[in-house]
């Protein structure tokens, strides 16, 4: 139930944030330079990411679906999954919402939380 509620305030956070979502085309030069802090990024993923990634709720990839995610970092680099990351985007079976829905992530979170998710599975697309 309250994963429930915690789904749609995100669904509402990604409606409010439409607007903002102007610097879609930004480019990211500090990602491809950035090493992770894994620690850090275990911190952001279960205040922020964990609602959907953990079981896979609302179309996301699950924390552990490591076939998924490695299909993602063999599509995509490291600034085109930040990117998706930062500006949100609409996926096949559901919405990742801006910033992953945590409106006070820095820059540095959001990746440390990208590469703790591909780190659980085995993975990287850090330096
Ligand atoms: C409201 C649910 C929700 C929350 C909260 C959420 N995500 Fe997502 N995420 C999704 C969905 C849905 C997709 C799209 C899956 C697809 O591509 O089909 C996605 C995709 C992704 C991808 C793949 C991007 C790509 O380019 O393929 C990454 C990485 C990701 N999320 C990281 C995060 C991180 C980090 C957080 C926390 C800061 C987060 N997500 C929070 C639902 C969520």
């Amino acid at each position: 139930m309250i994963k429930k509620l915690f789904f749609l305030l995100f669904i509402l956070v990604l409606s409010c944030s439409k607007n903002n979502q102007e610097d879609t085309k930004k480019n990211f030069p500090f990602v491809n330079s950035y090493s992770a802090d894994l620690k850090n990024g275990r911190k952001v993923f279960n205040k922020a990411c964990i609602t959907c990634h953990l079981y896979g709720s609302g179309g996301s990839i699950m924390l552990n679906d490591s076939l998924s995610w490695s299909r993602v970092i063999s599509k995509k680099n490291k600034i085109e999954i930040y990117s998706n990351v930062y500006n949100g985007y609409m996926g096949e079976k559901g919405p990742m919402p801006y910033k992953g829905g945590c409106i006070d992530c820095s820059d540095e979170d959001l990746l440390d939380a990208i590469e703790y998710i591909l780190s659980v599975n085995g993975l990287s697309v850090g330096n």
